[in-house]
């Protein structure tokens, strides 16, 4: 039994488990620890072992308890079911119990799954499926626009495709929001970070051999990568996405403000500020992720390389990422 006279700490160490967040777990098997709070002594204890099996008398009777608000799990095995809520996500909604660094790692694994599960087989049904969960991080952003220094705490060093899209559309966030002063439309935001998530869509086309040598790219090979633009935007046609911001983000993060880029050489005030937007959110990604021919570079690293690029670059979307940087937060 662990004494909880104080009513913050208790609230530190413990989750309460409402009956919605007990309802994402298995019914049978709830993958953490759970604790009852007992009134009469004033004191929390374990019920069960995560991983255990309940009998349907317990099932009741921790129904019972959540109901009762006396059912609890320790924060510190939020990783366990932060993979539970995450294919629950508008419960982060509606649940006020959540610290703010759970939400977003809940967040970052949920749409690091359906962009897996999306690379993986680009249909209509995982599209909508990673759509619905965009909506929920739009909507999470739009009522409290600083919420968002949390999330970018959460971006992961592996690169994979899946968490290099979700990188940026973290960061690319960020700025959009620091960019408009807070002020954004909803739709705009879903727009938004659709189109950061996608940016890489035709990457699968890819063979992944070529994709992973990109240091030592010849010619061919490099014609290979920037058709992924081209690939992107078949793919995008035939999940009949025609959202601007969506295109913009696609066609353009790869183009450079001193007409280095590909694939239309655009210049200067013809890239749209989506498109350069998209371009530092994910040359910063690339830049941080651990590639096969390199380890990840530091962050802060990472934005001076942007900073010193003034001529490639936007220096007003360079700053405010530097910006950006300095306000992630975790709890
Ligand atoms: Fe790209
Ligand atoms: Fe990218």
């Amino acid at each position: 039994m662990v004494p909880d006279t104080d009513p913050g700490s208790l609230s530190e160490t413990y989750l309460q488990i409402s009956p919605n967040i007990l309802a994402s777990f298995p019914k049978f098997r709830p993958p953490v620890d759970l604790y009852v709070f007992d009134p009469e002594v004033g004191r929390t204890g374990r019920y069960l072992r995560g991983g255990e099996r309940l009998s349907r008398e317990g099932q009741d009777e921790v129904a019972r308890f959540a109901e009762e608000g006396r059912l609890f799990l320790l924060r510190e095995d939020y990783r366990v079911y932060a993979e539970h809520l995450s294919r629950k996500l508008g419960l982060l909604l509606v649940e006020e119990g959540f610290l703010p660094r759970e939400v977003a790692e809940i967040f970052f694994i949920a749409l690091r799954n359906r962009m897996a599960d999306f690379l993986n087989q680009p249909r209509e049904d995982t599209f909508e499926a990673l759509r619905t969960d965009v909506a929920i991080l739009a909507e999470y952003v739009w009522i409290d626009p600083s919420r968002v220094a949390f999330l970018t705490h959460t971006l992961e060093r592996d690169y994979d495709l899946a968490v290099h899209s979700v990188n940026t559309m973290l960061i690319g966030l960020a700025l959009y929001l620091r960019l408009s002063g807070g002020k954004v439309e909803k739709t705009v935001l879903i727009s938004l970070i659709l189109g950061l998530l996608l940016h890489d869509l035709g990457m699968v086309m890819v063979p992944k051999f070529i994709r992973d040598k990109e240091q030592f790219l010849v010619r061919r090979d490099r014609e290979s990568i920037e058709r992924h633009i081209e690939a992107g935007r078949n793919m995008l046609r035939r999940l009949k996405v025609q959202d601007p911001v969506v295109l913009e983000c696609m066609e353009q993060h790869h183009e450079r403000l001193d007409g280095s880029g590909y694939p239309a050489r655009r210049f200067d005030k013809n890239i749209s500020t989506m498109g350069r937007l998209c371009a530092v959110a994910d040359s910063f990604s690339a830049i941080v992720g651990d590639r096969p021919y390199r380890s990840a570079r530091d962050m802060a690293e990472a934005v001076q390389v942007l900073i010193g690029d003034g001529k490639r670059y936007d220096p007003v979307l360079t700053t405010l990422l530097a910006e950006v940087m300095d306000e992630r937060v975790t709890d």
